[in-house]
């Protein structure tokens, strides 16, 4: 028995790789129900649970008629929808602002109703607030200023987001908490996952499951600007467990880092990947990409170790060798995914993932 018992749960985008994961966390402490919204846009159904206690909405949640339908009669409401990621949106602006902005307005115009509902919790992103350096990087904390000088639209869209919570908290008392999270990997992350975005990032996603995908077809992995850029990686139990500690113990209007605090570079990630996977392939390094101006970051710990109790436990290279394990576990379903947008792909790409002897377009 935890809070989530007998409760009933909403989580728009829960068919995700954050989403689904935390959809059978709560599972463990048998809620009365979830409730999941979900479009496909970058899930699979194959990660919603197939259990009675979860009921499966698959659309929008800008779609009117799916948020009339919601009752007022949810305990906690996570929001992790989102247009995945910094490409993607960059590639089609008004597909993120759909997916990416609109989400949360409309749900908070809903939600602004709710009467009983006990905590909203709004998945953020620690990339947006980051100090945009390749010099020495110092612990983002959550009071840091806001750049107006973002690298995308996914990353204005994650901070108009914590304008709108702050605002909805403000005026109409919905209890929302802001999670940033920092860069999350581990089981659930399915390559090409959903439907075509526009770029090849539809089938990359995050570094991580990129690199562990490659290293294991012993493919190099492209690093680009020399590897300098820093991340603080989290394992998405981890994550899981913080979002949970939001909803239970955040102060509502209020804002957490969920991060794990260790700074650690991509040539270091890349080069303890291919250990572990034990790929040969030497790493192919790449000039840095234009748009990307965050260089070294990592995440504060202080305030959510302080107020939710929250500190990450897994360490990076257990972490890893998790993910390793169900990536290598999962390949026919990664690979199946991958291959539903093999027709999008450059032809370079696609001769480097499927071996295409000859280009499939002019
Ligand atoms: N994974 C990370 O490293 C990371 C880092 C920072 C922030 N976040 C945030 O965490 C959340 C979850 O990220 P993730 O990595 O699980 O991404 P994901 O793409 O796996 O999950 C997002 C989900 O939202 C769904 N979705 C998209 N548009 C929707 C709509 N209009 N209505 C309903 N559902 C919709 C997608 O189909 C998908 O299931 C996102 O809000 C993301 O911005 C993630």
């Amino acid at each position: 028995m935890n809070e989530f018992t007998d409760q009933k749960i909403l989580v728009v985008g829960g068919a995700g790789f954050v989403g689904s994961n935390l959809v059978r966390a709560l599972l463990l402490a048998s809620p009365r129900e979830i409730v999941v919204v979900d479009n496909l846009l970058s899930a699979e159904r194959v990660n919603i649970p197939a259990v009675p206690a979860v009921t499966f909405i698959e659309g929008s949640i800008t779609d009117d008629k799916i948020l009339a339908a919601l009752g007022d009669d949810f305990d906690y409401v996570f929001h992790l929808a989102t247009y995945h990621g910094n490409q993607s949106s960059i590639h089609d602006p008004l597909a993120d602002h759909e997916n990416n902005t609109l989400t949360t307005l409309k749900l908070y115009e809903r939600l602004k109703y709710f009467k009983r509902l006990k905590k909203v919790v709004y998945s953020s992103a620690g990339c947006t607030v980051a100090e945009k350096t390749f010099a020495e990087a110092h612990a983002t904390q959550e009071d840091a200023p806001v750049s107006l000088y973002l690298d995308s639209p996914y990353q204005i869209s994650k901070i108009i987001g914590e304008f709108y919570s702050n605002y909805y908290f403000t005026q109409h008392g919905l209890p929302v908490v802001k999670a940033r999270f920092q860069n999350v990997y581990g089981p659930g992350e399915i390559l090409g996952a959903g439907q075509w975005r526009g770029t090849p990032a539809t089938i990359w996603r995050n570094v991580t499951p990129t690199f562990i995908y490659r290293a294991l077809k012993q493919m190099p992995l492209t690093v680009e600007n020399g590897g300098i850029a820093t991340r603080d990686f989290i394992y998405v139990d981890d994550i899981v467990r913080g979002l949970m500690l939001c909803a239970t113990t955040g102060t509502p209007g209020g804002v957490y880092n969920l991060a794990s605090g260790v700074e650690i570079s991509i040539l270091e990630l890349a080069t303890q990947i291919n250990q572990l996977t034990g790929n040969p392939a030497p790493l192919d390094f790449r000039p840095k990409r234009e748009w990307d101006h965050s260089g070294k970051r990592f995440g504060s710990t202080d305030k959510s170790r302080k107020e939710l109790g929250f500190e990450a436990q897994v360490p990076f290279q257990e972490g890893l060798t998790r993910t390793i394990a169900w990536t290598r576990q999962n390949l026919p379903l990664i690979e199946s995914c991958i291959k539903k947008h093999e027709t999008h792909l450059p032809d370079e790409l696609r001769a480097i993932l499927f071996g295409a002897a000859a280009p499939l377009r002019g």
